[in-house]
């Protein structure tokens, strides 16, 4: 090979691999709160008490941010796509113990249902399926 030939293609794998390692930092970045056997259990949890309404993978409903017939929003989806990242963990877990009324809502309160750990583990679930740059924009949101 040429020497400028040679040249250009080492600067070329010296790019690829600064790019790489720059995403892998980025990946490293967002390490999660949760183990893996709180997913799980959130998991079971969220099966049965929220797939119903907001799907077994959170994906949610499609039309999530129009109102229906009586002026309520449908369920939205969990799974990183919507706006459950703007709420600190704390709020996340005040919806999920008290429901949506005091937003105007008519998401049901599991307070009754589920004690502290399993409604966070129901939080862990849904956030197992955010990307990690999903998850590091909540974190900042998390930590203000
Ligand atoms: C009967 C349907 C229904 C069930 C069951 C339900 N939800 Fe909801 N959820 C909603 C609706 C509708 C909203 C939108 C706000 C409102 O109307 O209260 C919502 C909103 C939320 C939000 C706020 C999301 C955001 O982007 O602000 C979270 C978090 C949430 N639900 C988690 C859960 C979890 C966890 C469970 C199970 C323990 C659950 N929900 C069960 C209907 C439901």
């Amino acid at each position: 090979m040429p020497a400028k030939l040679r040249t250009i293609a080492a600067l070329f794998m010296a790019t690829t691999f600064a790019c790489s390692a720059e995403m892998l930092g980025a990946d490293s970045v967002a390490e999660r709160w949760y183990t893996p056997d709180d997913v799980a259990n959130g998991k079971a949890l969220f099966l049965s008490h929220c797939a119903s309404c907001h799907g077994s993978s959170a994906e949610g409903t499609t039309a999530w941010r129009t109102t229906d017939a009586n002026g309520n929003y449908p369920p939205p989806p969990l799974n990183g796509s919507a706006h459950g990242w703007h709420h600190a963990l704390s709020s996340l877990e005040q919806t999920i113990t008290i429901g949506g009324a005091q937003y105007g809502g008519v998401m049901p309160g599991f307070g009754e249902t589920l004690d502290e750990d399993e409604v966070r583990t129901t939080i862990a679930y849904f956030q197992s399926f955010w990307s990690n740059e999903i998850y590091a924009r909540w974190q900042k949101v998390n930590n203000q």
